[in-house]
């Protein structure tokens, strides 16, 4: 039964009420939706190197909502209840931040910027702080504190597995929930359509900015990412 739609993907309830099945779409929305497209594979290629990605961090000992791979586009899950924070982490200025603080787009940013957006497409995701996360009740604050150490960790550790297959990993954006057992996972995906990849050599985007700002066919650098992702594991 459908529990939950997004505009990437839904969520699905299985007979263990502890466990779901998260669907990957082909539809491609940017700019909260203004911008839309469906392109057939997009949510199979996500699939896949969400998959890939999440397998890897929990094998680094970082707690994720992933099970298993079902099929091309479907991943079983551990349910979670989804804080209402996307967290943002950016080792180069691109998108957003260039026009907020005025910085050229493509200077490294080390340490990693760590952001907080509050989860609300009506709102259109504006970026806050922990006091709004404090106000809005969001998350306690150590709840914000092991989330915060988290994601850094994930960066640092994506980092350098996409170096490694010459991508660079300029920024991506998490979501964390909790479980019915009360700990704190890494949630929903990680992918060309919540990470920005760049080819190490040329620079070229090799994620959505491909398709935000029509820079050539989407699923071309889809592929090649996973392509990379596959052929060194
Ligand atoms: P931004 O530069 O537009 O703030 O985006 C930062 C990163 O977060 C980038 O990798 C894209 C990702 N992102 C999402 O996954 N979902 C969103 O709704 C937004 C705004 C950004």
């Amino acid at each position: 039964m459908k529990l939950y739609e997004g505009k990437a993907k839904i969520l699905e309830t299985t007979d263990n009420k502890d466990v779901l099945i998260q669907l990957f779409k082909d539809d491609l929305t940017a700019f909260n939706a203004e911008k839309k497209d469906n392109r057939e594979g997009k949510g199979a290629l996500n699939n896949q190197t969400s998959s890939i990605l999440f397998e890897y961090l929990q094998k680094e000992g970082i707690k994720t909502h992933f099970i298993k791979v079902i099929d091309n586009t479907k991943m079983m899950v551990q349910k979670v209840s989804i804080f209402k924070i996307e967290v943002v982490l950016r080792n180069v200025a691109a998108g957003s931040i260039v026009k907020r603080i005025g910085i050229q787009n493509g200077t490294t940013i080390n340490p990693a910027i760590l952001e907080f957006y509050y989860k609300d497409d009506a709102l259109g995701d504006p970026l806050i702080n922990q006091d709004h996360i404090r106000f809005l009740n969001l998350a306690k604050s150590e709840e914000l504190e092991e989330i915060s150490v988290i994601a850094l960790k994930v960066n640092d550790l994506l980092k350098s597995f996409f170096i490694k297959r010459d991508l660079i990993l300029v920024d991506l954006k998490l979501e964390f929930g909790r479980n019915t057992r009360g700990e704190i996972l890494l949630a929903d995906e990680i992918s060309a359509d919540t990470c920005r990849l760049w080819d190490a050599k040329t620079r070229e985007s090799l994620d959505k900015d491909i398709f935000r700002e029509d820079k050539g066919d989407v699923l071309t650098g889809y592929r090649e990412v996973l392509k990379r992702l596959k052929t060194k594991r």
